[in-house]
């Protein structure tokens, strides 16, 4: 099941008018009369609004009333009023998909597509940094997000270090949770992963074509399950979910305050403001002034960890030399 954010348009008009009408019943005959559809459409539109998890009440003689909004994170749920310029202002959304990424990536290059973004109830073959699988079970946040930027290339990997900032911000400010920030990407709670990123990106004449950002959010998962089949990896350190289980958050308002942050990091970055960027993080990080051990390319580096470089790349003293890593895995060594 794929639903878009630019289809579906009489479905949408049936959904806002008992949005902006719910304190009433409306019959059929008003909704057909206002919205000019026939009965029979308008009754089609209520079946499936209701098979995606919005609650209508019906009376009869009185009509339709909403009783309660989807938690899905549906397209048009994602693009009506959300406070940004690009991003997020067209949406697909899948029950089902392989990966996110992958679908985001075949349609990239489609100038229509700058800022889009691409949601999945559930990934069957989620993608990690480094070649990694990704689980992402229902519950869970995993969406892409396709960009044209015009920042240089070498930018690029501060993005997903910069997305894990405008994460950590929106947890902040919706669930007052601290959180910290592991390099490179990764957004922690009591030390534990509830959040990591990917990035793709395609050059054409050394300028990037697109970038597509992964995002993968436990939001509200089974610990124990993901604990089970995660343990054995050798990057493993921990993984959290944001939300209990049994609680009743909607993801929606909280994805949203994700894009608006996500959408002030990218400008900075566009404006080459990465300084700001690289303060903020630096703030949040759990990384900085720490002993690490990383395995990398170029062989494994043991230091302490100076800075994050204006590209984002880590900056580490190992036997009194400087030591610039671009991607691994750190381990904290105390
Ligand atoms: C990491 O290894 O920490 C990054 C994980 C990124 C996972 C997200 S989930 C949505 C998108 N689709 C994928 O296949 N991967 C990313």
């Amino acid at each position: 099941m794929i639903y878009n954010s630019f289809d579906n348009v009489g479905l949408v008009k049936v959904l806002s008018f008992l949005k902006s009408h719910n304190i009433e019943y409306l019959s059929g005959q008003d909704l057909s009369d206002v919205l000019k559809i026939s009965r029979v459409a308008v009754w089609k539109h209520i079946k499936k609004i209701r098979s995606l998890g919005y609650k209508i009440e019906s009376k009869q003689k009185l009509g339709y009333r909403l009783v309660k909004s989807t938690n899905l994170l549906l397209p048009w749920e994602i693009t009506s009023d959300l406070k940004t310029k690009t991003i997020g202002k067209r949406a697909y959304y899948f029950d089902s998909i392989d990966s996110t990424q992958n679908f985001a990536i075949e349609i990239a290059s489609n100038s229509k597509e700058n800022g889009t973004v691409v949601i999945s109830q559930k990934q069957t073959r989620g993608r990690g940094r480094l070649g990694r699988k990704w689980l992402s079970p229902t519950g869970g946040i995993w969406l892409s997000i396709v960009l044209h930027p015009k920042f240089d290339i070498a930018m690029s990997t501060l993005f997903p270090i910069g997305a894990a900032l405008a994460l950590s911000n929106t947890i902040e400010k919706i669930f007052g949770k601290k959180v910290e920030l592991k390099w490179p990407n990764d957004v922690t709670i009591n030390s534990k992963k509830v959040a990591g990123m990917l990035i793709d990106v395609s050059i054409e004449s050394n300028k990037i074509e697109y970038l597509v950002l992964g995002v993968g959010i436990n939001f509200k998962v089974n610990i124990s399950q993901l604990e089970k089949s995660l343990k054995s990896s050798e990057n493993f350190y921990g993984v959290t979910s944001l939300i209990e289980n049994g609680k009743d958050e909607s993801p929606i308002l909280f994805v949203k305050s994700f894009l608006v942050e996500l959408e002030k990091i990218f400008e900075l970055l566009e404006k080459g403001e990465n300084k700001i960027i690289i303060n903020n993080w630096t703030k949040k990080s759990s990384t900085i002034r720490k002993d690490i051990s990383v395995s990398t390319s170029d062989g494994k580096i043991n230091g302490k960890v100076i800075k994050l470089d204006n590209d984002g790349a880590l900056i580490v003293k190992e036997n009194n030399q400087f030591r610039r890593i671009m991607a691994g895995d750190i381990i904290y060594k105390h």
